[in-house]
Parts: C-alpha cells; sequence; structure tokens
C-alpha cells in the first residue's frame, strides 16, 4: 500500500474504552500494550541520548517516555496531520512535532547533530502498512541516519519480529548492533515485539 493525501486514518475508541489506530482499514496499534513503544525511548536515554529524532507519532508513547526523562529535544516526525491534532502531548519546550515523512525530516537533519533516531514508522520490514517505507528499513537510509548521529550516537528501529536483514544493514554502518526482544501480552498470547540498535556510527 502507498501512503499518501489520500490514507484514511481513523483513531477510535472500543467498547472497552481503549484506543485504536487504524491507516486504511488496516491496524497500526492500539494502546492496551505499549511496553515495547516506551521501551524504544527509555533504552537509548538509558545509553546516554539527549537529543532524538522520532519517525512516527502513533499514539504517542515513544514520545510521552522521551519527555518524562532528562532529554534536551525531541522532534517527532509523523506522516498524517490527522495523527497529530487527535494525540495529546504534553506542551513542552522540549518538542517539535513535524507533519511529514521521517525519510525527508531525517534528510533534512544536520550532519552529526542528534543522539538517537528512533524508527516507529511501520509494524516492521516484513510486515509493512505502506510498501513506501521499505525504503526506511534499507541500507541506504540506514546510513543517511548514522551520518546524523553524534559519534556515540544510536539507531533504534522497532520491529514485530526480528528481521537479520536490518541487523546486517545496521551492522554495515555501526560498530555495535543489538536486538532486544520485548516480551508482550497480546490478548492472553505471550508473544515478543524487537527493538534493533545499532550504537556508535561508523564513517
Ligand atoms: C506504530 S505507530 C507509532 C507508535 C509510537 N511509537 C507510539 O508510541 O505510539 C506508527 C506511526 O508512524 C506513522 N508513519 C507511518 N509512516 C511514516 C513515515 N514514513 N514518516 C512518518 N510517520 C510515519 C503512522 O501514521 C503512525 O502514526
Amino acid at each position: 500500500m502507498q501512503h499518501g493525501p489520500d490514507d484514511e486514518v481513523v483513531l477510535r475508541v472500543r467498547d472497552d474504552g481503549s484506543h485504536e489506530l487504524r491507516v486504511n482499514g488496516v491496524f497500526v496499534m492500539d494502546d492496551v500494550e505499549t511496553s515495547s513503544e516506551r521501551f524504544l525511548a527509555s533504552h537509548v536515554v538509558d545509553l546516554g541520548a539527549r537529543d532524538v529524532l522520532v519517525g512516527g507519532l502513533g499514539l504517542g508513547f515513544t514520545a510521552r517516555e522521551l519527555l518524562a526523562r532528562d532529554v534536551a529535544s525531541v522532534v517527532v516526525a509523523e506522516l498524517h496531520h490527522e495523527v497529530v491534532e487527535a494525540v495529546d502531548l504534553p506542551d513542552d519546550p522540549r518538542l517539535t512535532v513535524v507533519v511529514g515523512d521521517v525519510l525527508d525530516v531525517v534528510t533534512g537533519t544536520a550532519t552529526g547533530s542528534l543522539d538517537a533516531i528512533l524508527l516507529d514508522v511501520d509494524n516492521g520490514p516484513d510486515f509493512l502498512v505502506h510498501d513506501r517505507n521499505a525504503t526506511l528499513y534499507g541500507a541506504d537510509f540506514v546510513g543517511v541516519c548514522a551520518a546524523r548521529l553524534r559519534p556515540t550516537g544510536h539507531l533504534a528501529i522497532w520491529s514485530m519480529a526480528d528481521s537479520a536483514a536490518v541487523r546486517s544493514n545496521l551492522a554495515d554502518h555501526f560498530a555495535t548492533v543489538t536486538a532486544t526482544a520485548i516480551p508482550v501480552n497480546l490478548q492472553g498470547r505471550a508473544e515478543s515485539y524487537w527493538v534493533l540498535t545499532g550504537s556508535i556510527p561508523q564513517r
């Protein structure tokens, strides 16, 4: 599926009071199990990140987790203005929200200016809601991200499943690659989501 201005974005409240985000009828996320979205933020702050760029606002759990911690700046790039208008974010001078494709926002960011880039724009490289987002998991864009990071920086990618291809792309541009499984409870089923992280960009 290509994404564009005609995407149908629906943020709805379910009968049980939980919130759900769908794009063009495809489930993107809900607010029932958000530990992996919050981990995406907390683990880079624990590694020392202060200036962070996030791709994908979603329901805002990654962004709010960053702002709850000792960060200096948070830029969130979100494709759909409907999501930005619907999601409650704190009124915080450290936060900038940009409506646009994270690919363009990262590309337009100054070289060597960020401590971390967090990508949670889709369900991972093998379960895309938007076909065009395949580029974001590819070697070229991983290299673009690496160039925007400071020497101790991190690129962390949320994924529904581990991905050997993403780990290999990270290994081409970073000194260290880690794959962390985050246990999640999905309607009674014990599963894992993944955060794949490259640290220390190699130029
Ligand atoms: C799974 S949600 C993000 C969840 C988020 N981490 C949270 O804590 O709620 C994915 C978000 O990325 C947005 N998105 C998809 N493709 C994008 C792109 N190329 N650039 C920016 N945002 C994108 C979607 O509209 C959606 O809001």
